[in-house]
């Protein structure tokens, strides 16, 4: 059955690394059809919105989006619901992708290009699961309002109920049975209602249907701390929105270089899920055609895993990205020359 995927480049290097990623999918699948949209800055310049509706529906009726980046200084102005990051969290919270799944892996041949010692990330494999379509990203009341007496309020509202952290528990549970069998979940129960209710229910759940996976509760800030400082006693880290958000930065800085991590957002079963590279669109180096595309590619691959039931192709995908860095090809985020081009070419002859 012929399946669908749309690319949703978005702004910075996100076209430059999703054009890599789509010769990669066509060298792979040459029947896969691929649709594409403006996203982000480029589709609020172009069409007045971040996300336009056509492509919020073109999202929900295929079987993967595979996007690139948003965001950029040009937009720095602009109010927060046109924002491309708007773009971004109305795109997530519209395909309800509640489960957002970052790995961390320190490939061999890269363990130099890691701040930390080599001992401390070589064979690093971390899973952080990030709740995502919840949490003081979407809770209300929010905004920025003018006291009587003249002085600024900003509010934001960190909410989350029961069910919400059931269900993104379940999936880290899920999947650590797949893994080593180890769960750490981060909050901050000592200072946060939503951490405590996070805690109460994360190991309810464990209680109930868990009871072979090991739990460890570990408060946010000290996981933060843990992870430079011993990476490696981590298998898979369950957090809400924001922390994920900071956590999972944090961990792909780890592996060398924050260019070479995937992510998949996913929901219930059976609905489209979104892939997407965990860099941004570094304005810095955008347009240089210099930016690593491996992030992308390897998040084409966990959709192929993940939502297109390709599971061989993600492997000969994860292989190939494997093989090129084994021989040497290096972006200049990894310390190398190669252009965005030529490691995609480094890719497509490894494959
Ligand atoms: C990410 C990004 C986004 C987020 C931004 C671009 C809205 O930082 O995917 O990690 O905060 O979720
Ligand atoms: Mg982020």
């Amino acid at each position: 059955m012929s399946k669908t995927l749309l690319l949703l480049p978005g702004d910075g290097i996100g076209p430059e690394v999703i054009a890599e990623a789509r010769r990669a999918a066509q060298a792979l699948w040459p029947d896969l059809t691929m649709l594409e949209a403006p996203f982000g800055g480029a589709s609020l310049d172009h069409a007045g919105a971040p996300i336009a509706e056509e492509t919020i529906a073109a999202a929900k009726s295929a079987d993967a989006v595979l996007m690139g980046a948003v965001g950029g200084p040009q937009w720095a102005g602009v109010a927060r619901d046109k924002r491309p990051e708007a773009g971004l969290l109305r795109l997530r919270k519209e395909m309800a992708v509640f489960a957002n799944l970052r790995p961390a892996l320190c490939f061999e041949a890269l363990a130099d290009a890691s701040p930390l010692k080599r001992d401390l990330v070589a064979g690093l494999d971390i899973l952080i699961v990030r709740e995502l379509t919840g949490g003081v990203y979407f809770g209300e009341p929010r905004g920025i309002e003018t006291l009587p007496n003249g002085e600024r309020r900003g509010v934001d509202t960190q909410v989350y109920t029961s069910s919400e952290i059931r269900r993104i528990a379940r999936v880290a549970f899920e999947t650590a049975r797949k893994r080593r069998g180890l769960v750490h979940s981060a909050e901050k129960s000592n200072v946060m209602e939503t951490g405590l209710l996070w805690r109460q229910e994360v190991a309810a759940l464990h209680e109930a249907d868990y009871g072979d996976i090991r739990l460890d509760h570990i408060l946010a800030d000290n996981c933060a701390m843990q992870l430079v400082k011993q990476p490696k006693q981590f298998d898979v880290i369950v957090t809400d929105n924001l922390f994920g958000d900071i956590l999972s930065d944090e961990a792909a800085m780890l592996t060398g270089s924050i260019g070479l991590l995937p992510s998949a957002a996913l929901g219930e079963d059976g609905r489209p899920g979104l892939y997407e590279p965990v860099h941004g669109s570094a304005p810095d180096i955008a347009g240089q055609g210099v930016a690593n595309p491996v992030a992308a590619i390897l998040s084409l691959g966990m959709a192929f895993r993940l939502s297109l039931g390709r599971d061989a192709l993600a492997d000969r995908l994860e292989a190939a990205v494997r093989k090129a860095l084994d021989a040497g090809a290096r972006t200049r985020d990894l310390g190398g020359s190669l252009s965005t081009r030529q490691m995609g070419d480094a890719v497509l002859r490894a494959l």
